[in-house]
């Protein structure tokens, strides 16, 4: 049986850029927060199709490598960042974020956005360690994930099966105090910003994307060949919507 289609793929097929828990919202606090400056060292981890990589080349005038596992996502970043004019800026490499092909040190800003939620605990904790690694002292490593509001154990293992079966990644969300923790513990001294999912949502889909995009995903989703994974990842987020948050953290590599 052909493998089913991971969610962000599926989004990004309908034509969504934006493929985060917190959305634009997110993002911008956290850049805000990196004072970065045509003169800053930027690495994207899980750029995927290029979208914040070219928004931080356009604002800024910084030099990016832009690193992703997927091949065909890659393709798509390289054409989007032509479009965009800034392929002088940005030099796309394919790596994975546990074996960084980077040397120690050669990096002011980190960012990952919507990748650390996928992996497994320890693996999260080896590409963190990477992200310490690249960074100079002093610099600073931003992150974006999905964030558990759950009671209980119990609570806790069904929300994760249900995102397992809605996404089709085995994603591994963690409640902000884990996060808290897991960036502590690997070195990081963060600074932290919550909030509410808005990767499906109405308001979440037109700020980030735009009405008119908007409307384009929804028209796509709800073509008979994508309906039922359309309706199955909305229904998700919006049952969840006490359960499932977004975290953002900005956090430091000590001086
Ligand atoms: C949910 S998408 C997020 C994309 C983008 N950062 C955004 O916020 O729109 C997750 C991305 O992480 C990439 N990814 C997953 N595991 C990875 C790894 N170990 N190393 C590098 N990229 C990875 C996937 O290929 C995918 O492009």
């Amino acid at each position: 049986m052909a493998a089913k289609e991971a969610g962000h793929s599926f989004l990004a097929r309908l034509g969504k850029t934006k493929l985060r828990p917190g959305g634009a919202e997110a993002t911008n606090w956290l850049i805000e927060h990196a004072h970065i400056t045509a003169d800053t060292k930027v690495l994207e981890v899980a750029c995927n199709m290029g979208t914040t990589s070219i928004m931080l080349a356009k604002k800024y005038g910084c030099s990016i490598k832009a690193l992703d596992q997927s091949k065909s996502a890659l393709e798509k970043a390289k054409v989007n960042i032509k479009n965009n004019g800034v392929d002088n800026l940005i030099e796309l490499v394919h790596g994975s974020a546990t074996k960084l092909p980077f040397e120690d040190e050669s990096f002011d800003v980190v960012i990952n956005e919507a990748m650390l939620t996928m992996l497994p605990t320890p693996t999260k904790a080896k590409a963190l360690a990477e992200y310490f690694r690249v960074l100079r002292p002093g610099g600073v490593l931003l992150t974006h994930d999905v964030c558990l509001y759950v009671d209980n154990d119990e609570q806790r293992q069904k929300v994760i099966n249900d995102m397992h079966d809605a996404i089709n990644v085995p994603a591994q969300p963690l409640t902000v105090d884990e996060w808290k923790n897991l960036l502590k513990d690997n070195g990081f001294d963060p600074v932290i910003k919550q909030g509410a999912m808005t990767l499906m949502s109405p308001e979440g889909m037109i700020k980030d994307e735009g009405l008119d995009r908007a409307l384009e995903i929804v028209h796509n989703g709800l073509k008979p060949e994508n309906r039922a994974q359309f309706e199955h990842m909305a229904n998700f987020f919006f049952d969840n919507a006490k359960t499932l948050g977004y975290v953002a953290c900005c956090s430091k590599k000590p001086a």
